[in-house]
């Protein structure tokens, strides 16, 4: 009896041992499981924080009240720090740099953005060359103009020829005799007399990139940034070598220093030391070339004209007859003229008259025969244009020394 007690306690306590045995492996499972489940909802919690965080900046971001962009003209070297910005709707101040920006960065010409309460530098922003090259004038073998289409210039173009073409053409031979190539050349002479013409022909005939910057434009449009846009300039034209560059206006930066000077004219004074040591230290390869076309040359600051900045100097005069006579041949070429049209006679009448005057007598007599409902132009076309235009000049000019 005690035997048959004994085997039913033991098989009970088997059988609940294996019970437990079974539960437990079922809890140790669920524990695993739950481990896992929390591995996941951390991830998820890390997640969530993470883009708390990031709305959390997002909100303050948008809370931050906008910043001005402006321009760095100046930088005061003195205990304090402190730079003179200009920002774009125009006023200069004079402001403070935040701790967090490295002085070394900000330098004349950087674009940075302002607080709007203190206007104090809060950050640099990164230059770009984008908007810059924008404003220029810049085609890749494009000016659609060869030596043919200039009168009357043929020593001016003999002289660009030596002076461009042969070191663009045949670098080799100046590296053998052991000279520097020309680098810089200045056009000057009265306006409308063929500068930025031949410039162009120079490109096209060299199958160079040209570029054309105008002086006037480079101080007005990038007030406090003619400096930096000086340099980007001269990079882009050695990117784009072989490259002729031709700075149009060259007056407008570099006329000669004034002693009463006030602060525009330290700007655009800033923009000629650039351009003056863009100059010294250009392009020895000599597959730059710089052109600078002006027609107050008087004016000019004599740094500019030191030797060694342009290698040569060449005047385009007001055309004489026989190169009137050229000019005049040139742009009648693709003219529909009565054989009635005598050139000598209109030659004779244009005294001290330009190569743009004479291309603009040409249009305007066109204009007169289309207005006589003509296709085909006639002498007295001819004298009208010449009648308006030089008339026009003649009052533009009273207009200009009126205001002068
Ligand atoms: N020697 C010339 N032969 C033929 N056309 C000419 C000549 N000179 C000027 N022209 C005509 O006049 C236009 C204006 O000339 P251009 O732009 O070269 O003058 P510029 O000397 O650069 O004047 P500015 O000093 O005002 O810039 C030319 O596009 C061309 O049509
Ligand atoms: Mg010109």
């Amino acid at each position: 009896m005690d035997s048959s007690l004994n085997d039913e306690k033991k098989k009970r306590d088997d059988e609940n041992g294996e019970y437990l045995i079974t539960y437990i492996s079922h809890l140790e499972k669920r524990i695993h499981n739950l481990e896992t489940e929390r591995e996941l909802l951390d991830a998820e919690r890390l997640r969530l924080e993470r883009e708390l965080n990031t709305l959390k900046n997002e909100v303050e971001g948008l809370k931050q009240p906008p910043l001005l962009t402006a321009t760095v003209t100046d930088i005061i070297e003195d205990k304090r720090q402190r730079v003179i910005v200009k920002t774009s709707n125009g006023p200069s101040y004079l402001v403070h740099a935040s701790k967090k920006i490295l002085d070394s960065d900000l330098i004349p010409g950087s674009e940075v953005a302002l607080n709007q309460h203190t206007y104090a530098i809060m950050s640099i922003l990164p230059m770009n060359l984008e908007p810059f090259v924008k404003g220029m004038e810049i085609s890749e073998n494009i000016p659609n103009v060869s030596y043919e289409d200039i009168g009357g210039l043929e020593e001016q173009i003999q002289e660009v020829r030596e002076l461009v073409e042969l070191p663009l053409k045949n670098p080799d031979i100046f590296k053998k005799i052991g000279i520097t190539p020309p680098r810089g050349i200045l056009f000057h002479g009265p306006p409308g007399t063929g500068k930025t013409l031949l410039a162009k022909a120079v490109a096209h005939e060299t199958n160079t990139t040209y570029i054309r910057v105008i002086g006037s434009e480079l101080v007005q449009k990038f007030i406090g940034e003619g400096a930096r846009y000086v340099r980007e300039i001269f990079n882009l034209a050695r990117q784009k070598a072989p490259a002729i560059l031709l700075i149009d206006e060259l007056d407008a930066i570099g006329a000669e220093r004034m002693a009463d000077s006030t602060s525009g004219d330290r700007e655009v004074q800033r923009t000629l030391m650039q351009l003056l040591s863009e100059l010294d230290g250009f392009s020895e390869r000599g597959d730059v070339k710089f052109i600078g076309a002006t027609n107050r040359v008087d004016i000019l600051d004599s740094a500019l004209l030191r030797p060694g900045r342009f290698d040569r100097i060449i005047e385009f005069p007001i055309p004489n007859e026989q190169a009137r006579q050229e000019i005049f041949k040139i742009h009648i070429h693709n003219l529909n003229i009565k054989d009635d049209v005598l050139i000598d006679k209109l030659v004779n009448l244009t005294n001290n008259s330009t190569g743009a005057d004479i291309k603009a007598i040409c249009t305007e007599a066109g204009m007169f025969a289309i207005r006589r409902n003509s296709e085909i132009i006639e002498q007295k076309d001819f004298l009208n244009g010449i009648n308006k235009v030089l008339n026009s000049t003649k009052f533009n000019k009273a207009c200009a020394d009126i205001f002068t």
